[in-house]
Parts: C-alpha cells; sequence; structure tokens
C-alpha cells in the first residue's frame, strides 16, 4: 500500500455511501486508494474486505476510534450522517492533529442536505414560496442561519477550514431518488433504497391512498442516485487535480446535487397513479395526512411536516466543476413504480 493516499470512510454500507464506494472502487484511479472503512456489522467488514477495502468494525459514536482513524487518513469521506457533529468534532480533531504532525492537509468531503434550506420556509405544504439558493452565490449561503438543519455540523467544518488545518468540501443533495445497482449491492453489503419517496410510499400504502402535507404545494429539489455519485466523483477527481486550493473549499465549499424540482403533490400523485394501476387504490389524487397519521407513519407531526417544507436549490457551482446531471424530474417520476413494487414485495 505504499505510496497509496490513505482514506477514512464512513458510511461504506449507505444508499449515498456504498453507491459512491462502489463507484470508487472501479474508477481508474482506485489503485491509488488505500480505503478504511468503519462499519458496524462484521458480517459486511468480511464482504468488503473482499473488494480491497480494509474495514474496522465500530460505530462512529465511539468518537476516540473516529478520531484516531481520521488522524491516519488524507482524505475523509463522511457520507453516514448530516447531523452528528460529535461525530464531526473527532473527525476534525483527527485531521488538526494529523496537519500538526506530519505538516499534511488533509481533506474533508462530507455529506449535508439541502434541507437546510428549509429554515423559515416551512409552509406545511400550503403554498411554494420563491427563495431559491444558488450554491455559487457565496453571500447567501452565508446567511443560511445557524439553526438551520445540520449546519451546525456544516458551520464546525468551515471553521475548521478557516483555521487552515484541512480542506473541506461539502455535498448537499436534495432527495435522492434510484434504487442503486453496484457489486456492494449485489454482494448484500450495500443498502440500495433511499428514504424521502419510499416514506411517503409506506405511508400511502397504509392508509389506501396517496397522501400529502396540506395541498403538497411545497417544492423540493431531486437528483438520481447515480447523478449523485458522479457528483462526488467529479468533486474529487477535481481536488486530486486541481490541489485542494484550486476548488472552492469551506464557507464556499458548498456543492448542491439537484437537476431539477417538483412540488410534493406531484410526487405524491405518481404514488397514486401506480397505485391505482397495481388496483391498490381506487382514486390517484393524493389527500391530506391527518396529524394522526403524520405521527402513524412517520414517527410525530414534526417530522411529517418536513414533507410540506420548501427547499428550492440550483447546483451551479457543482455544474461548474464539470458535474453534468443526466437523470430529470421526469425519471423522478418514473422512478416510482419500481420503488412501489420493491417496498410491496419486501412487505410480503
Ligand atoms: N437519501 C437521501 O435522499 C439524502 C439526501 C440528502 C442528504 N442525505 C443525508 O445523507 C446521510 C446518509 O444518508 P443515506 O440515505 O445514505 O442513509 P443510509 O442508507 O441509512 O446510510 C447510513 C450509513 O451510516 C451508517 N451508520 C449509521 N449509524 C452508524 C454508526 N453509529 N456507526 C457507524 N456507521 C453508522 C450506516 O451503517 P449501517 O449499515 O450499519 O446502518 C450506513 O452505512 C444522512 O445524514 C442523510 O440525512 C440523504
Amino acid at each position: 500500500m505504499a505510496g497509496k493516499t490513505p482514506v477514512f470512510y464512513i458510511g461504506a454500507t449507505g444508499y449515498i455511501g456504498g453507491s459512491v464506494l462502489a463507484k470508487l472502487l472501479t474508477d481508474p484511479s482506485a489503485d491509488t486508494l488505500d480505503i478504511t472503512a468503519l462499519v458496524r456489522s462484521e458480517d459486511k467488514a468480511a464482504k468488503l474486505e473482499k473488494f480491497g477495502v480494509r474495514t474496522v468494525v465500530g460505530s462512529f459514536k465511539d468518537v476516540a476510534l473516529v478520531e484516531r482513524l481520521a488522524e491516519a487518513a488524507h482524505v475523509v469521506f463522511s457520507m453516514a450522517d448530516a447531523d452528528d457533529l460529535p461525530m464531526m468534532q473527532a473527525i476534525l480533531k483527527g485531521l488538526k492533529q494529523r496537519h500538526a504532525k506530519l505538516g499534511d492537509l488533509p481533506i474533508l468531503i462530507h455529506t449535508s442536505g439541502t434541507g437546510i434550506l428549509t429554515y423559515g420556509q416551512e409552509t406545511k405544504g400550503m403554498a411554494a414560496t420563491d427563495v431559491i439558493y444558488d450554491d455559487s452565490d457565496f453571500e447567501q449561503i452565508a446567511n443560511i442561519k445557524p439553526e438551520a438543519v445540520h449546519r451546525n455540523v456544516d458551520n464546525a467544518i468551515f471553521e475548521a477550514d478557516a483555521d487552515g488545518y484541512c480542506r473541506a468540501y461539502i455535498v448537499l443533495p436534495g432527495i435522492i431518488y434510484g434504487i442503486a445497482k453496484n457489486q456492494l449491492v449485489d454482494a448484500g453489503i450495500q443498502n440500495p433504497y433511499s428514504f424521502g419517496i419510499p416514506m411517503l410510499i409506506k405511508a400511502a400504502l397504509g392508509r389506501g391512498r396517496a397522501g400529502m402535507v396540506g395541498k403538497g404545494l411545497a417544492r423540493w429539489p431531486n437528483v438520481h442516485i447515480d447523478d449523485v455519485v458522479d457528483l462526488y466523483v467529479v468533486l474529487y477527481d477535481a481536488v486530486v487535480e486541481k490541489g485542494p486550493e484550486g476548488v472552492d473549499h469551506g464557507a464556499r465549499g458548498y456543492y448542491f446535487g439537484e437537476n431539477g424540482e417538483s412540488s410534493w403533490a406531484d410526487i405524491s400523485r405518481a404514488v397514486g397513479l401506480v397505485m391505482v394501476e397495481l388496483g391498490l387504490a381506487a382514486d390517484a389524487e393524493p389527500t391530506a395526512f391527518s396529524d394522526e397519521e403524520l405521527v402513524k407513519y412517520f414517527g410525530s407531526v414534526e417530522i411529517g411536516n418536513y414533507f410540506g417544507t420548501n427547499s428550492r436549490a440550483r447546483a451551479n457551482h457543482s455544474r461548474a466543476l464539470g458535474w453534468k446531471p443526466r437523470y430529470t424530474t421526469q425519471d423522478m417520476l418514473a422512478s416510482i413504480k419500481p420503488e412501489v413494487e420493491a417496498i410491496l414485495r419486501q412487505q410480503k
């Protein structure tokens, strides 16, 4: 492994993390990477080793372990959790120690999400709002409130980057859709499913009719999992090719993942059409969830109402890196039928 870039990978068994790892392992640059993944399941760790990935069995809640593994890496992929501040603090502590001891300038690629843009845009589905965030508008990005979801973790990353001991890049996907297909899924290592649209589908199947929050008028961006994978690879390759200073980083290092947006009602209506087609509902038109249903299907009214927030994003910064997403909102709507069928198979 001499001469290879040491990489610490968190989230290798997840929907996003597994999909990106699967691509990195088949990328022409795969031979340059010495990847260590932190994995909770011993069984999955053993399977992952067969793909040439070193594994450490453990949880990212073990912050001493995370700190040690981060210190040992020149590149950290944080693909598991957009909200775990202690985990991120441990990563940053490890990177800071590495910088102090070796003079290395480590690279952090972290996964946040466009949920951050919902702050102040919560309309419970009764309206679309007109605030549209552009990831290349650094002033607009700087004004996102610290109270916004995910923002506490992102702010800790910005501070670390500004301190100068690492270079950090943050990917913020919108609603990711599509069932992941790759060698890690085939080997039973990776979760192939997203959660946003599948949650709406499970609720619809449970109540026998598609549902939405309020009138479903609020809007979110969407992006296909394969395009998300490409975004991480384009970003990582750009950092390698141009050097860490050649790519906007830290507070200027937000990269949205979106290739179109829709209302929540559009998504739910597509679910309804599939249910009618499969003989599971009489009417395709979604109706509003009651508070009781929000609790039953999403865990709480607050979580359920997330499906009635607005998150409006334009990924101009990501596109300027050379990212060319291929799938559109029409593809997102067409992806709902296979998702419904997969959930029905799981529920059998
Ligand atoms: N999917 C989307 O549409 C979307 C969009 C934007 C942002 N995001 C954000 O991206 C992040 C990842 O999402 P995802 O869809 O890839 O979720 P996921 O499929 O549930 O993957 C989560 C990953 O984190 C790992 N993990 C969880 N707790 C852990 C722990 N204590 N120690 C070690 N590993 C742990 C899981 O491992 P196990 O296999 O052991 O569970 C899995 O590898 C989340 O924060 C999510 O909010 C997701």
